[in-house]
């Protein structure tokens, strides 16, 4: 049969070749190459499981496996031709496996078919992307850690709404980063551990008649056990919905801690000096040190939540089961993984390297009234004044240190006293920054003491 007038692997029925726009609308070779690895570990499981049930001989089966080998070394050395002609993945590598091996490549495809294939090794990949998700993060946390050990009690303002709250630690607010991916990481576990089914052997949607077992094959590749329901197996897309939406979460977080970084570097902020590494500077204005890499993090959860919604709608309207905008799937999925990974990469890269500016961090902590609070818990508790008058109080005070233009800790015992009677030199002792974070010890509090405690517990984890 002429390859150029119809295809090869189903043009039987088929009296010309497609038009060219039908071609480049139809071939995924293009992307889906990626999958090549995992098409040929599917099929080297699936010829071994064929030949062990008596479908095909040992002969053939042995020529298929070390065919495939073959095929997967002139990919991987970047020598094998990929032909749009032959539209996918599945079919570039059978075809040449025909090549290299003859006849018996004609019987690797008995009891499956591209719909299971396709399932198969899109699942494999994404099983990959979820193990170096994994790792990826355990190395930001590991950044992070290292970074709140260090700053157990530096003090920095604690915000909301961005406006000074209460004086928090550094390594308390690095540490929330660290419980935020801890999350990520159980999600992507969680998807990793439902997902593993095995969709080979559901053949096209029904089954199929030879005496196949997709136990075996399940577990040669490492999955927990074969899907139960042909027909869900070739159609479901769950566990790329699963990572993509992981994904989107973990890069939610990254792009708010990159929000972070880009206000903390700023001349305003001063909070953090981000690396040279790290960091670009301006074609025009000499003086600048941008954080790029903070900011292309803080975009990429768009590209990311894009890939999850895309998906969602591809998948909506398919009537069961698979239909070919399922191909639809790969491209978003391969740009949210590479996106996700270089994000994870590029924020470890610049928490490893950046410098907290204890100074300005400290200065900036113990500004904009950040101990009120400390001052209306002292009213309560030496003064036994119930919170709501002490809050009043409170109030009154920092209108007068605001009349003053100073700090709650400058106003001066005679200035206090005129707000209320009872109040005694001691309320100043809560009134520093340091004092403030020491006192709260409240579990998954901001005091060194519970920071230390909390490092200590992500380095056993981890
Ligand atoms: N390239 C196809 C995909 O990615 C493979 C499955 C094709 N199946 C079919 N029945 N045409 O979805």
């Amino acid at each position: 049969m002429d390859d150029k007038k119809s295809n090869a692997m189903w043009g039987g029925r088929f009296g010309s070749g497609p038009d060219a726009i039908m071609e480049a609308i139809n071939a995924s070779i293009g992307f889906d190459q990626r999958l090549a690895k995992q098409d040929i570990e599917g099929s080297r499981a699936h010829a071994a499981m064929l030949a062990r049930q008596g479908i095909i001989t040992n002969t053939d089966a042995d020529a298929i496996r070390e065919g495939l080998l073959t095929v997967l070394s002139e990919i991987e050395s970047g020598s094998f031709e990929f032909s749009a002609a032959l539209e996918d993945i599945h079919m570039n590598v059978e075809a040449r496996l025909k090549e290299v091996v003859g006849e018996a490549a004609g019987r690797l495809h008995t009891g499956r078919s591209r719909n299971d294939q396709v399932a198969l090794d899109f699942r494999l990949w994404v099983r990959d992307q979820i193990d170096a998700a994994i790792d990826g993060i355990h190395a930001l946390q590991k950044a992070l850690l290292a970074q709140a050990d260090a700053g157990a009690d530096w003090v920095m303002p604690g915000f909301t709404h961005l406006q000074t709250a209460q004086p928090v630690t550094w390594g308390h607010h690095m540490l929330a980063y660290v419980e935020m991916l801890g999350r990520d990481a159980s999600r992507f576990a969680d998807a990793r551990a439902r997902m593993n089914e095995s969709p080979l052997g559901a053949a096209a949607l029904a089954g199929t008649s030879f005496d196949i077992d997709r136990h075996m094959t399940a577990e040669a590749l490492g999955f927990d056990r074969p899907s139960a329901n042909s027909l869900d197996a070739v159609s479901d897309r769950d566990f790329a919905l699963e990572f993509l939406s992981a994904s989107s979460i973990c890069a939610m977080h990254l792009s708010r801690f990159a929000e972070e970084l880009v206000i903390w570097s700023s001349a305003q902020f001063r909070f953090v000096s981000l690396s040279d590494r790290f960091s670009t500077g301006s074609s025009i204005m000499p003086q600048k040190k941008n954080p790029d890499a903070a900011e292309l993090i803080r975009a990429k959860i768009a590209r990311i939540f894009g890939a999850n919604v895309a998906l969602m709608m591809v998948m909506k309207g398919l009537p069961l089961t698979y239909s070919k905008d399922m191909q639809e799937d790969k491209e978003q999925t391969f740009d949210a993984a590479d996106n996700l990974m270089l994000a994870l990469a590029a924020m470890t890269g610049m928490v490893s390297d950046m410098t907290a500016n204890r100074e300005s961090l400290e200065a900036a902590a113990s500004s904009g009234f950040s101990t009120a609070t400390d001052l209306a818990d002292w009213l309560v508790r030496s003064l036994n004044m119930p919170f709501r008058d002490a809050h009043h109080v409170t109030g009154a005070l920092v209108k007068l240190a605001e009349d003053k233009g100073c700090d709650l800790p400058d106003l001066s015992l005679v200035d206090m006293q005129s707000v209320h009677d009872k109040i005694t030199k001691d309320v100043f002792d809560v009134l520093g920054v340091h004092n403030s974070v020491a006192s709260r010890t409240s579990y998954g509090g901001t005091a060194p003491s519970e920071v230390r405690a909390q490092v200590k517990r992500w380095k056993d984890l981890l």
